[in-house]
This record gives C-alpha cells, sequence and structure tokens, in this order.
C-alpha cells in the first residue's frame, strides 16, 4: 500500500469543477492583486467563525508579523511564547527587534503551559503568543486571566487551527488577534502561500488593512511602515471553494482521528489528547514512541510516509543561540520533540490504511 501524507491531489480533484472555474473567473478578470475575491473570501470567514474582521494577507508568518506590527512590538520588548511550534512563531518576534521568552509546554496538550507563564512576566513583557499546535487551542481561559491581569495582549498563532473551538468559539475570536496559514497543508489550505488576520477590534482591523499595504491610508499616501502583505486574488478564490467545504472537511478529519484513536488504544505508544473545552481541527495526527527513528524508517519501508513536528525545540536552534538557552531549559519540550511522530493525516484517510498504518506501527 503507498499512503499519501496530506492528498492535496484528491482534494483538488474532488473540488476540480468549482476551483477551476473560480481561477478562470480571476483569469478572465485579471484583476489578480485585491480583486473582488479577497473581499469575498474574507466576509465568508467573518461568517465562519463569528469574529468582526478577517483581514487576508500574504502568509501565516506575515500574518503573525501584521499583528505584532499593529500592536506596536517595538525592539527590546518581550514575548512569551512557546519553543515548541513551527520557527515562524518565534522568529517573527525576533525579526521585529523583540525577545521571545520561552516557556515550557503542557506534557498532555503539547501548548504553552499556562501555570508557567506567569514566572516569566517582567516590565518588559507586551504580550503572550500561544500557538494552538497540531489543531488544538492552548488553555486560552487561563492566558486571557493572566494577559487581563498584567495588561498584556495576546496574539494567538492559529496557522495550524483554522475552525477549532475553544470554550464554544472558534479559534480565531480568542486573544487581541488570532492568525492562520492557509499554507497547502494546512487544514484550509490554498495552492500557494496565504494567511489572515482576525480580530473584533475596530482600530486594530484599519490598521492591519493598512499595514499590509504598506502601511498606505490613501493611494501613495503612507501613515506607518508596513509591509507587502497581500494575498492574492487568485489564492483567495480558491480558499473561498474550499471553505465552503470545509466543515465537511473537518468532520471527516474527526472521523479519521477518532478511528486512529480507536484502534490505537492499548498499544504501546501516547495518543494525542485533547482538552474538554476545546476541539482540535487535526492539522496533524501526533503520537509518542520512544524509539522514533527506527518506528520512521520502518514505516517509511512499508509505504507509509510520516513527519516529525518538531524534531528541535526552537530554544536549541542555532538562530536562537543569542538568547542563551541551553539543553534542560525546557524539559517537556524537549522530551517530546524526541518522541513525537505524525501519521498520515487528511480528511481521505481510509479505514483500510488506518488499518495498515496502525498495524505496521
Ligand atoms: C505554528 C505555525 N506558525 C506559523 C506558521 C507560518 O505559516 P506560513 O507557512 O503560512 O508562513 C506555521 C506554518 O507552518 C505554523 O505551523
Amino acid at each position: 500500500m503507498k499512503i499519501d501524507f496530506a492528498n492535496l491531489q484528491y482534494q483538488y480533484q474532488l473540488y476540480k469543477t468549482e476551483i477551476d472555474e473560480a481561477i478562470h473567473a480571476v483569469l478572465d478578470k485579471s484583476n489578480y492583486i485585491m480583486g473582488d475575491e479577497v473581499r469575498t473570501l474574507e466576509e465568508n470567514l467573518q461568517h465562519f467563525t463569528g469574529v468582526k474582521h478577517a483581514i487576508t494577507c500574504s502568509s501565516g508568518t506575515d500574518a503573525l508579523l501584521l499583528a505584532m506590527m499593529a500592536l506596536d512590538i517595538k525592539p527590546d520588548d518581550e514575548i512569551i511564547t512557546t519553543p515548541f511550534t513551527f520557527i515562524a512563531t518565534a522568529e517573527t518576534i525576533a525579526f521585529l527587534g523583540a525577545k521571545p521568552i520561552f516557556v515550557d509546554i503542557d506534557e498532555k496538550t503539547y501548548n504553552i503551559d499556562a501555570s508557567k507563564i506567569e514566572a516569566k512576566i517582567t516590565e518588559k513583557t507586551k504580550a503572550i503568543m500561544p500557538v494552538s499546535l497540531y489543531g488544538q487551542p492552548a488553555d486560552m481561559e487561563a492566558i486571557q486571566a493572566i494577559a487581563d491581569k498584567y495588561n498584556l495582549k495576546v496574539i494567538v498563532d492559529g496557522a495550524q487551527s483554522f475552525g477549532s473551538i475553544f470554550n464554544g468559539k472558534r479559534d480565531s475570536n480568542l486573544g487581541d488577534i488570532s492568525t492562520t496559514s492557509f499554507f497547502p497543508a494546512k487544514p484550509l489550505g490554498c495552492f500557494g502561500d496565504g494567511g489572515a488576520v482576525f480580530t473584533n477590534d475596530d482600530d486594530l482591523a484599519e490598521k492591519m488593512k493598512s499595514l499590509r499595504v504598506h502601511g498606505q491610508s490613501k493611494r501613495y499616501h503612507h501613515q506607518y511602515i508596513g509591509m507587502g502583505g497581500r494575498m492574492d486574488t487568485m489564492q483567495c478564490a480558491i480558499v473561498d471553494v474550499k471553505l465552503k467545504h470545509y466543515e465537511k472537511d473537518l468532520a471527516l478529519r474527526q472521523e479519521v482521528a477518532g478511528k486512529y484513536t480507536k484502534v490505537l488504544k492499548d498499544k504501546d505508544l501516547i495518543p494525542p489528547f485533547i482538552a474538554e473545552n476545546a476541539t482540535s481541527v487535526w492539522a496533524q495526527y501526533s503520537v509518542r514512541v520512544q524509539n522514533r527513528d527506527d518506528v520512521q524508517a520502518y514505516l517509511k519501508e512499508q509505504g507509509i510516509p510520516t513527519a516529525v513536528h518538531y524534531p528541535m525545540p526552537l530554544h536549541l536552534q542555532e538562530a536562537f543561540t543569542y538568547l542563551g538557552y541551553t539543553k534542560g531549559d525546557f524539559p517537556v519540550s524537549e522530551l517530546i520533540s524526541n518522541e513525537i511522530i505524525s501519521l498520515p493525516m487528511n480528511p481521505y484517510v481510509t479505514d483500510d490504511e488506518i488499518n495498515y498504518i496502525v498495524g505496521n506501527l
């Protein structure tokens, strides 16, 4: 059996007629930058999430930059985040000259451990940036309470979690600004790079709209130092088609995850844990095994692709040497990064494939 990890080709075939029509509509109009489809997608994202403002942008990375720029994050400001994430989370903080302050993760959810945040707050702390890893929001109730107590902003890196729910709300409603990524392999992906920022705050929304077009207030008048951060019309048209099917895709992902969890029961590994007040959109289905490299090599031989998200926590990355962290500083992140392995996950994994994967595992 040969299994596809994200099965993007299958998804394209499934929605081909609608997607091709949407692409051709853009080609016919040739409105490649900020065409009508951009606003249409943003309105549909607002409707889906219940958030007041959805603003598309060039990637999940640029979404984080836009969020921090809108919140006036400056050099030497400190932002508390997790070391167990994709580099973009902390890279964008550093890119703005601010300092990522890492806090270890919870051993069950792999998200930032809210009980360890308060100890890291200093006079320089401006914001907390939780990541909704693998598709599940962090403990946002506890995080928001800490932010309120110390007057800090909350930016949710929801690159992996678009559509997930925490305490009855879509994740895009969490924090002051929530972001997402439409990278192709994300649960809601485009055919290139794309992303979005979400906020219920009118002023932040206006500022982010301006920042994404070079801080422009009107044509060739620039109020802020901004960036070229637009998502192009074609990508918006594609995401808009996929958004129409997203609820169904999420239900299928949920089903696939449920089946994995069921057949993995009583096996000698640790399956994912989803908190009672949260849902996951299963960007990844990741389990812990002790002999990961052997497991990965064996599965590969059997035609089963796997991935490791992520093999090295950010505090041990060469790029962050200047922060002065060393091995042992975040033991839970280090432990999980040695054991975690992601299994094929997409809405279309069949029962036979699940049995084959788990059998071999
Ligand atoms: C947690 C996290 N943050 C940020 C990003 C960046 O998103 P993008 O690849 O769209 O720039 C990703 C994407 O992989 C991610 O997983």
